[in-house]
């Protein structure tokens, strides 16, 4: 088969950030307190254990609460996006951008959650922001909550494992859909839904040295998460029928460490469980792997009569997902080597190098991904994160020759490719992070991810210029190639 004209004709090409690693103005034109700006930066060079790292206690949070400023808490100043959007908009359009994927910060709209008014300043801004992206014609995918929320939901009502949290979720939704239902068409729900349970804080502000049952906690939480994004889909249709409704699974695709038939079990049941966010939101019912798990499990979920229509009716209309790495599932982890990971640790695969931050590269696994995805569930997908995290570095010159970076993509954007002849229908690829910001897991600004450096470190020194790296003339040539010269 030929290898031309494999990408469709309006395939959306882009890079993708979070609020909240990129915004900074924590405390600017009536923003509240979010979750993410109680997670201060610790030198660590273990990262083996990066869901501790993001883990954040009672006493941490309380102290984070007493103290006003930016120092020691990256999340809270980022790389000054808030003020420096014109300028970074203009360098990706300057890369061909047919899309941005950005997350709208809660706290800006609903300071506190329960507010009775939103605050005017927060909209606007998101206002000129979409407008400034429609200037180039470059489509805005906004993801509603992307490891944020306000912490006053937090405090008040015990978080997303309190049930009134959806109806705030949903006034926040319905909110910015009606403010923007000319300027934004495709929406996701929650970033990486799965991290409710991976890391309850992050994904949920939950914070589970408060909880009897952490683990109960978490995926009570997670089912309101996915009752508000069903109720939000229903409410989006109604603001603009055109609106595409997306949700967000960090996809954990795992391989067995043998063919021994316990290891294939141990396999099939991880990739169950990763899945199972998806079956939820794309097919509209928990899958019945899990019937077992919550009962050995002790979890009971409490649920309302109209959960289960609710879920069934309201499904997405496509999938999006990160792609970072692939795991190892095994009955006997003790006879293997433990690697670092995105939000857990793993078994090494002997057949994978992995990064600086020990996560295992692994190209050929975005293919198997997209192709099971789209095998299990026929709709289309959307890899909305994907990209190399390096320690970068500025020449005196002013360049970066990232070239690491550029092979990373080419192998990963190799691998989409051949997805695509496959015949799995992908809308579009929005590489993390477009530009360098503050990393999720570690708060590190060295963890660089963009195809345009900041000049800031881990300590939030820095003159915050921006510099296009090697990678940023690679990517512009992709994206006018559509996908042809990589
Ligand atoms: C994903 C998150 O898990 O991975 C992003 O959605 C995050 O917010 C990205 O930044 C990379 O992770 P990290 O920890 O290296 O920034």
């Amino acid at each position: 088969m030929t290898t031309e004209h494999v990408f469709p004709k309006d395939f959306l090409w882009g890079g993708a950030i979070a609020a909240n690693q990129a915004e900074g103005a924590f405390n600017v034109d009536g923003k509240g307190l979010s979750t993410a700006d109680m997670v201060s930066y610790t030198k660590t060079k273990n990262y083996s254990d990066i869901a501790s790292l993001m883990h954040r206690s009672s006493e941490s949070i309380e102290k984070a609460l007493q103290d006003p400023s930016a120092k020691g808490y990256p999340k809270r100043y980022g790389i000054d996006f808030y003020h420096h959007y014109k300028e970074d908009i203009a360098l990706f359009a300057e890369m061909g951008f047919k899309v941005f994927r950005l997350s709208i910060a809660w706290t800006r709209i609903f300071p506190n959650g329960d507010d009775a008014q939103p605050n005017e300043q927060g909209l606007q801004h998101y206002e000129d922001l979409f407008n400034e992206l429609r200037k180039y014609n470059i489509e805005p995918l906004v993801t509603l909550s992307h490891y944020e929320m306000p912490m006053n939901l937090v405090l008040k009502y015990g978080s997303w494992k309190n049930r009134a949290v959806i109806g705030f979720f949903e006034r926040y939704a319905e909110t910015v859909m009606t403010r923007y239902k000319d300027l934004v068409k495709y929406w996701l729900t929650f970033n990486e839904i799965n991290t409710t349970i991976i890391e309850p804080f992050t994904g949920a502000g939950i914070i589970t040295d408060r909880e009897e049952n952490s683990q109960q906690a978490a995926y009570q939480a997670l089912h309101h998460q996915f009752i508000a994004s069903s109720l939000v889909t229903k409410r989006a249709k109604e603001i603009n029928p055109e609106f595409q409704i997306g949700c967000m699974l960090a996809r954990m695709l795992h391989y067995p460490a043998t063919s021994k038939p316990a290891d294939m079990i141990q396999c099939q049941f991880d990739n169950q469980m990763n899945l199972m966010y998806t079956d939820v939101q794309v097919r509209g019912s928990y899958p019945p792997i899990t019937k077992r798990f919550f009962a050995e499990n002790d979890i009971q979920i409490q649920t309302e009569a109209e959960d289960e229509a609710i879920l069934k009716k309201y499904t997405v209309d496509f999938i999006s997902f990160s792609y970072y790495m692939t795991l190892i599932s095994t009955v006997t982890p003790e006879d293997y080597g433990v690697t670092g990971g995105n939000l857990f640790s793993t078994v090494k695969n002997p057949y994978l190098e992995v990064t600086e931050w020990g996560w295992q590269l692994d190209p050929e696994g975005l293919r198997y991904a997209l192709k099971e995805m789209y095998d299990r569930y026929q709709v289309p997908l959307f890899v909305v994160e994907n990209g190399l995290g390096a320690s970068d570095v500025l020449e005196a010159d002013g360049t970066i020759i990232d070239d690491y970076r550029i092979e990373y993509f080419r192998q990963h954007l190799g691998q989409l490719k051949e997805a695509i002849q496959d015949g799995v229908d992908v809308m579009g690829y929005t590489s993390w992070g477009a530009i360098d910001i503050i990393s999720a897991s570690t708060s590190e600004m060295s963890k660089r991810y963009g195809f345009i450096y900041v000049d800031q470190d881990n300590e939030g020194q820095g003159t915050l210029k921006r510099f296009k790296k090697k990678s940023f003339d690679w990517y512009k040539k992709v994206i006018a190639s559509n996908g042809e010269d990589l």
